[in-house]
């Protein structure tokens, strides 16, 4: 897979891929990540990227002249499965959505930020439009970084024991069961006992029912 983010913030985008499980995916080259400031592709002197709504009103919007640069230079080397915005009126991530991404070869990612970008970016360039929950963050770095993370950790190598991502809360539409390790009793509370008989076909049943009791308990909605 190899994803392509345009922002104008790399800075505040790069470390999430700089450690740990996305770092690693990286370096044994099962996902590349390429980022690219859009002031690289800014208009005038004053390396322009953004510029008064027209009607008015408060706050900046990123401007398609730029945007356009960028991604079309971004095509003509390769063909893109999807231009992603990440907006909080996008539909929202979920475990669906991360499964089906991370089947995609090329991504480009666009982060808005200020008042977003221009509408017609909105409508020629992107093709699908993800927000992360029902709130609004300074811009789509963040979300992308939740994005990312999201759809790597799905790819094929990229976690060490290769069934952990089937096991994830979600991931049948219900939350994971509860986990446990060493000591088996911390000051007087113990460790469920089926978990150390060793009858792995008990332990399994045992884990579907709590995982449907906790779904009951604490998301009763994904059971709908
Ligand atoms: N940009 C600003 N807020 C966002 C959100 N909630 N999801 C995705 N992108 C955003």
């Amino acid at each position: 897979m190899r994803i392509d983010i345009i922002t104008v913030l790399p800075e505040l985008l790069k470390s999430p891929f700089e450690a740990s499980i996305l770092k690693r995916a990286i370096e044994k080259g099962l996902v590349e990540v390429h980022f690219h400031n859009l002031r690289d592709y800014s208009i005038g002197n004053y390396k322009q990227v953004d510029d008064y709504q027209f009607g008015g009103g408060a706050g900046m919007v990123l401007m398609i002249e730029p945007i356009d640069k960028c991604i079309s230079k971004l095509k003509e080397e390769r063909d893109y499965d999807e231009v992603i915005y990440m907006t909080p009126d996008g539909s929202t991530l979920n475990q669906g959505v991360a499964n089906e991404i991370s089947l995609k070869k090329n991504l480009i990612i666009l982060c808005g930020h200020y008042k977003g970008v221009d509408q017609r970016v909105r409508d020629l360039f992107v093709t699908r439009e993800i927000s992360i929950g029902d709130y609004v963050l300074s811009g789509g770095e963040l979300a992308a970084a939740v994005l990312c993370d999201s759809i790597i950790r799905l790819l094929p190598g990229v976690l060490n024991d290769e069934t952990s991502a089937l096991t994830d809360t979600f991931q049948d539409n219900l939350l994971a069961p509860p986990v446990y390790t060493r000591p088996s009793n911390y000051k007087g509370t113990e460790v469920p006992d089926i978990l150390l008989t060793g009858d792995f076909p008990k332990i399994e049943k045992w884990r579907e029912e709590q995982a449907m009791e906790r779904t009951t308990k604490l998301r009763p909605d994904l059971l709908e």
